[in-house]
């Protein structure tokens, strides 16, 4: 009967450390989210119009912007699912761009133009020329210069503006002018 209240109450215990576990990193979010910001909101306002003449292009729906220079550890409204799109847009530019140079070429050398454009260091230092490591929201422990924060960004950027547009190619067009712009260390 003891070792059955014991059991008992390790249940309970149990759940409640679970149920706590679970909650913690949410409300620690929400806090960061308005006491640690870097810029303030009219500063992170500005940086987003100075990036989009950068890239050449104005947002339609700036807040697509706005996610995608926000990185998850900052709220839970971020650039995560943009990002996933933004790698899948510069892939295909890539392949196409590549395909368009040289029809013949073989799948090796194809995957491997790829993966050079792709790798986090190649894509943070893209986003790093682009000032994205002054703009994208992390909380204050945070370090919005790491390359995965940077290259996060940047590929969020381009699967924003995807949606933004509703097309994938205009996305690529982006991708590639800045691509082409910024790129002239890596022979391509
Ligand atoms: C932030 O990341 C950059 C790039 O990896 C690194 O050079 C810098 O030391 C980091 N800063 C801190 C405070 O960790």
């Amino acid at each position: 009967m003891k070792s059955l209240r014991h059991f008992q109450l390790f249940i309970i215990f149990s759940l409640a450390s679970i149920a706590i576990s679970f909650s913690l990193p949410f409300q620690v979010t929400d806090q960061l989210q308005y006491e640690n910001s870097q810029l303030t909101s009219s500063e992170f306002s500005t940086s987003l119009e100075t990036l989009q003449k950068r890239i050449g292009y104005e947002f339609k729906n700036i807040n697509l912007l706005r996610r995608a220079m926000t990185h998850a550890s900052y709220s839970g409204e971020n650039n995560k699912a943009l990002s996933d799109l933004g790698l899948d847009v510069i892939k295909t530019s890539i392949a196409l761009n590549c395909l368009k140079k040289d029809i013949d070429i073989s799948v090796r050398d194809l995957n491997r133009q790829i993966t050079k454009v792709t790798e986090v260091n190649t894509c943070a230092i893209e986003g790093t020329r682009l000032g994205l490591q002054n703009i994208i929201r992390v909380p204050v422990k945070g370090n919005s210069s790491a390359p995965p924060v940077v290259c996060g960004g940047f590929r969020g950027l381009f699967g924003a503006i995807a949606v933004d547009t509703g097309k994938a190619d205009d996305a690529g067009n982006v991708f590639w002018n800045v691509h082409r712009g910024i790129s002239s260390t890596f022979a391509f």
